[in-house]
């Protein structure tokens, strides 16, 4: 099967049970997507599966030929230029032993995407529903949209200050984008 991770393509021969999360740790060598309980409880092992976050432990890898796959390792730019999540986790220092990590800012590029495309979460107060466009990323709404990813150091507070902040520039350079002709 063929498999498309960080914009480059693979060809791997597999058992039709293995999850995508062990072809990527044991068989493409990448091991930033961790394994915490290896049961969709605890978001260690987030990857953006065709541009959406996905629990790599529950997908088989045999479902997803052909797909794009996206994995810590590549969301800096091709310059080794940190994504903007990845800045801002380091200037709120946003971590402790890390082990969580790559899972939350997967899980954040995600996260940042759905506001920006609209999808309201279940922290969306119900007049912002009704107005159509990107939601606005409080840290109560950054706090549900993340709470498929735990942190056993409890690095919640500036995980939360970083999405937060990165949400806002982000939100900032498209409304910027929209008045520049
Ligand atoms: S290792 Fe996949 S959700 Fe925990
Ligand atoms: S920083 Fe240690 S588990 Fe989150």
């Amino acid at each position: 099967m063929a498999l498309r991770v960080n914009g480059v393509h693979h060809e791997v021969d597999l058992d039709h049970r293995v999850t995508l999360l062990d072809t990527l740790r044991e068989h493409l060598d990448l091991t930033g997507a961790k394994k915490g309980c290896d049961h969709g409880q605890c978001g260690a092992c987030t990857v953006l599966v065709e541009g959406r976050r996905a629990n790599s432990c529950l997908l088989l890898a045999v479902a997803l030929h052909g797909c794009e796959i996206t994995t810590v390792e590549g969301l800096a730019g091709p310059d080794e230029t940190l994504h903007p999540l990845q800045r801002a986790f380091m200037e709120h220092d946003a971590f402790q032993c890390g082990y969580c990590t790559p899972g939350q800012l997967c899980s954040a590029v995600g996260a940042l995407r759905e506001a920006a495309a609209g999808h309201p979460s279940h922290a969306t107060a119900a007049a912002a529903l009704a107005v159509p466009g990107p939601a606005a990323l409080s840290a109560e709404e950054v706090r549900e949209r993340l709470s498929g990813n735990l942190c056993r150091c409890g690095a919640y507070p500036a995980i939360v200050r970083a999405v937060t902040d990165a949400g806002a520039d982000a939100a900032a350079t498209a409304a910027g984008a929209e008045v520049t002709p």
